[in-house]
């Protein structure tokens, strides 16, 4: 089947690859003339585990290209997925200026009958949006579809290839059997394709979205609440989580949730509700608590220090947002290092991948390490703030020749009570004892 996606951003260029490597023959298309040259002689330009290979072989076998036309892109086109960025607008709401530009630019120029389908997160109301764009101008059936993208930064092409569902909102049966065709390699397993209709499945992925954020803030607040009564969040996590209406998943304690979507999927149902009226009260409290959890560190490190960060350097270990990814958005590091710089001190910082991504940031205002040991060198703490398998085992007796105090505040729960104690390290971790 020949499809098109417009927007080559995260999730338009895991879409687009994964849909290639299912024999289709895919044409993504881009406004960003750089991207598209780059992409085009090979360059991959995101970084996501397992992806350039897929990425280099359907460009080989010819079933992968890139343009910056839109005409041209989705020439033959019988689906064209739309996975445009939907930034949060300065009242939280999601911008939709360059989803609907694109659906009006479609309008005049679908030649047959076309699906579109959004694929970015976008509220409830924006398929009749789409749909009022195209139609203002178009001479040919077409039907807009949302399909929803549940894929994870750092797994992505897993999620992607082996989905848990898929959720379709189509009105048309002739739309849902195009969509049911192309996503049939995807639920060879068993796992479903849930149809619906289309405003139910564009509340689905804010609903899974800011439900698993609420699960993570829930247990952020137990942990902060294990500190207080001498309990451990650990052993919470493990006691609730075995019970299968609870599930082991996304119960991990840490310093809040960041990244490109819970922060803005959180805030953007939040404001959706109160435009229908309705005060969704355990979303509000979600981003309050998550807002503080992100600089939960910071007060016991500055106790540690009797209140005088001035002069002292921070070893920072972790600056992406999550493991396997070199996204920086909403990161908690990021958050911590302005705090640190603020309060005085110096900051030296390593992240396996994310460390070009952060210069933009702060620039020559921290210092960017060699490696993990690099950044302990004559620092007088070290903070951990992303899960990196490199920082989960490292060896300690490196850490403590090169730090000046044996005191780690580890926002990720990385390391067992017992051994900091054995080692004679100072440990602040997340819900568990000092
Ligand atoms: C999230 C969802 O998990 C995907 O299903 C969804 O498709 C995606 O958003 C999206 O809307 O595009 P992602 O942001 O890539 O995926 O990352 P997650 O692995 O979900 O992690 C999100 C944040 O939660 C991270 O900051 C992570 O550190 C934090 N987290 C996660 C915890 O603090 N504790 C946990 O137990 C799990």
């Amino acid at each position: 089947m020949k499809i098109a996606v417009v927007g080559t951003g995260y999730v338009g260029l895991v879409t687009g690859t994964c849909f290639a490597e299912t024999g289709n023959h895919v044409t993504c298309v881009d406004i960003d003339e750089k991207k598209v040259q780059m992409l085009n002689n090979k360059q991959i330009t995101i970084y996501e585990p397992g992806l350039e290979v897929l990425f280099e072989r359907n460009i080989r076998q010819g079933r992968l290209e890139f343009t910056t036309d839109l005409k041209e892109g989705i020439k033959g086109a019988k689906i064209i997925f739309l996975a445009l960025p939907t930034p949060p607008g300065e009242d939280g709401s999601a911008d939709l200026k360059y989803v609907l530009k694109v659906a009006e630019d479609l309008g005049p120029i679908l030649e047959e009958y076309t699906v579109i389908v959004d694929k970015s997160t976008v509220p409830v109301g924006t398929a009749d949006k789409v749909h009022a764009a195209i139609a203002a101008n178009a001479k040919v059936d077409f039907d807009v579809v949302s399909n929803p993208e549940f894929l994870r930064e750092g797994v992505a092409v897993d999620d992607f290839m082996k989905p848990d569902r898929v959720v379709i909102g189509a009105e048309s049966d002739k739309a849902k059997k195009v969509m049911e065709k192309l996503y049939g390699p995807f639920v060879r397993q068993g796992n479903p394709i849930i149809f619906m209709d289309v405003k139910s499945a564009e509340l689905t992925k804010y609903a899974a979205n800011s439900f698993l954020a609420t699960k993570i803030t829930f247990m952020n607040e137990i942990a902060n609440l294990c500190e207080l009564l001498g309990a451990d969040v650990d052993m919470v996590r493990k006691g609730v989580g075995t019970d299968t209406r609870i599930g082991k998943r996304f119960l991990f304690a840490g310093i809040g949730y960041g990244g490109s979507c819970f922060p803005k999927d959180v805030q953007a149902l939040a404001k959706s509700a109160n435009q229908a009226d309705y005060d969704f009260k355990i979303l509000n409290s979600v981003m309050e608590v998550n807002q503080a959890q992100k600089e939960r560190l910071i007060d016991p490190l500055k106790a540690y220090f009797n209140n005088d960060l001035s002069g002292k350097t921070i070893a920072i270990w972790g600056l992406a947002f999550k493991p396997y990814t070199d996204d920086i958005r909403e990161a908690p590091a990021l958050e911590n290092i302005s705090k640190l710089l603020s309060l005085g001190a110096k900051v030296k910082a390593y992240d396996p991948e994310a460390m070009e991504n952060v210069k933009g940031v702060f620039g020559d205002k921290i210092y960017f390490a060699e490696d993990e040991y690099d950044a302990l060198k004559d620092a007088d703490a070290l903070m951990i703030m992303t899960e990196w398998p490199v920082f989960r085992t490292p060896e300690f007796d490196k850490v403590e020749a090169r730090l000046k105090n044996k005191v780690i505040f580890d926002g990720r729960n990385l390391y067992e009570l017992g051994q900091m104690e054995e080692l004679g390290f100072t440990y602040h971790s997340i819900g568990r004892k000092i």
